[in-house]
């Protein structure tokens, strides 16, 4: 992860523009010893840069939840904070390299976004979870021209190897989503997917909710796929098949095949690997059978207008509130300026939490930099976060 460690920390006067970045405002951490989040944007990107205090020196660096791909955002937005606050550099490393052209001059890359705001509908759609080095994304989207392949994956080397690729080879039906596959599918319309591939997905031994495969993942699954389009979970893990077919039994209308050791026209780099030490590979096919109708997704993410009292945020301090949909967790409050403040929260479903920041100033709340993705449990979890901020 790029940072730089600086001799001491020099915040600046903000908002204010060191070059083509901004610095917007900077959310303190209540206890003093830890140091400071600064918004920042750059490139049309929103997303923090974080300061920790240490007893001999201080470290910058980005916040896990709000960062930016390609890394080159970050690096450059890290250099820049580093030279306009005049801070003394110490070590690090962030290369001062331009950026990536292969990053630069493709447009693969979406964000959740842009699939929230127009779902593209126009030809038949496949999706591919956690694709890692990709030789099966790019083998799939060069045989099948007509077709459109969303590619998720959480592993940014792995995103930037991708995109480099799909450049190289001039690919132009791929989409690249840096996203959990589990929060994905709320947002595909019912009916339009013809295939999802989950390929060795990580089994996940000791924490089994991390899953991507759960009934949950199932049920939407089968909503966006249409009538005999396929779910196609390929695994070297003998725990994971078993759990994959006890939950591929449970829901009455599922239709599954499995198969063993069947060859398939790319090998990945984990399937190479199996193979070379003659572990069994095991296919796990759904197919669905019926059509599924669009769910209901109405609510925003406004918080209601009316003044949020100051000691609101005291008030919520490191609480977990549970439901039945779901849950918020507050895990951190910051200080902002002389009287607001900042919330970080995870919230959501038990299987599918989300983390994200609200900003609460003169009286109002907003999520930053980015809303809550559009799922049904963190729509409830905002009504239940507007009711708790104002008391
Ligand atoms: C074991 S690798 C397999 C990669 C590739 N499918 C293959 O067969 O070589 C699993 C990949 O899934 C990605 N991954 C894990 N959980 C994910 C999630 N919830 N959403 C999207 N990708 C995920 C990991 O980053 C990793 O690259």
């Amino acid at each position: 992860m790029p940072h730089l460690h600086i001799e001491s920390f020099k915040p600046l006067t903000l908002p204010t523009r060191c070059g083509d970045v901004e610095f917007l405002f900077q959310a303190d951490y209540k206890d003093d010893k830890e140091g400071a989040l600064i918004a920042t944007r750059y490139k049309g990107r929103e997303f923090f840069l974080v300061h920790k205090k240490g007893d001999t020196k201080e470290l910058l660096k980005s916040d896990k939840i709000t960062r930016p791909s390609p890394n080159f955002i970050l690096k450059h937005a890290l250099l820049a904070y580093a030279e306009c606050s005049g801070s003394v550099v110490l070590d690090s490393n962030v290369d001062n390299a331009p950026e990536n052209t292969h990053l630069k001059t493709h447009d693969a890359l979406k964000t959740i976004q842009f699939f929230a705001d127009n779902f593209p509908r126009e030809q038949e759609v496949r999706i591919e979870v956690g694709f890692g080095s990709a030789r099966h994304l790019l083998h799939q989207a060069a045989a099948n021209p007509e077709v459109l392949f969303i590619g998720l994956e959480i592993h940014k080397p792995s995103i930037e190897q991708a995109l480099k690729q799909i450049v190289i080879q001039n690919l132009t039906n791929i989409m690249i989503l840096d996203y959990d596959a589990r929060l994905f599918l709320e947002f595909v319309p019912s009916n339009i997917v013809g295939k999802i591939y989950v390929h060795f997905p990580v089994p996940w031994d000791k924490k089994p909710h991390r899953r991507v495969i759960s009934e949950d993942f199932l049920r939407e699954s089968e909503r966006v796929l249409c009538v005999d389009g396929t779910l196609e979970l390929r695994t070297d893990s003998e725990n994971y098949y078993r759990f994959a077919l006890e939950t591929f039994s449970s829901p009455a209308i599922s239709r599954f095949d499995v198969r063993k050791n069947q060859e398939i026209a790319i090998v990945s780099k984990y399937e190479d690997r199996w193979k070379k030490m003659e572990k069994n590979i095991y296919d796990v096919t759904f197919t669905c059978e019926t059509e599924s109708p669009e769910p209901d997704m109405s609510g925003n993410f406004a918080f209601s207008s009316t003044p949020i009292a100051t000691d609101a945020l005291g008030r919520l301090s490191k609480e977990t509130y549970k439901q039945e949909w779901g849950f918020i967790h507050v895990e951190r409050i910051f200080r902002v300026g002389e009287d607001g403040g900042m919330l970080r929260l995870a919230m959501g479903s038990f299987d599918r939490p989300e983390s994200t920041y609200v900003l609460v100033e003169n009286g109002s709340a907003r999520y930053f930099p980015s809303l809550p993705v559009r799922t049904s449990a963190n729509l409830k979890a905002h009504i239940l976060l507007d009711e708790l901020l104002h008391g």
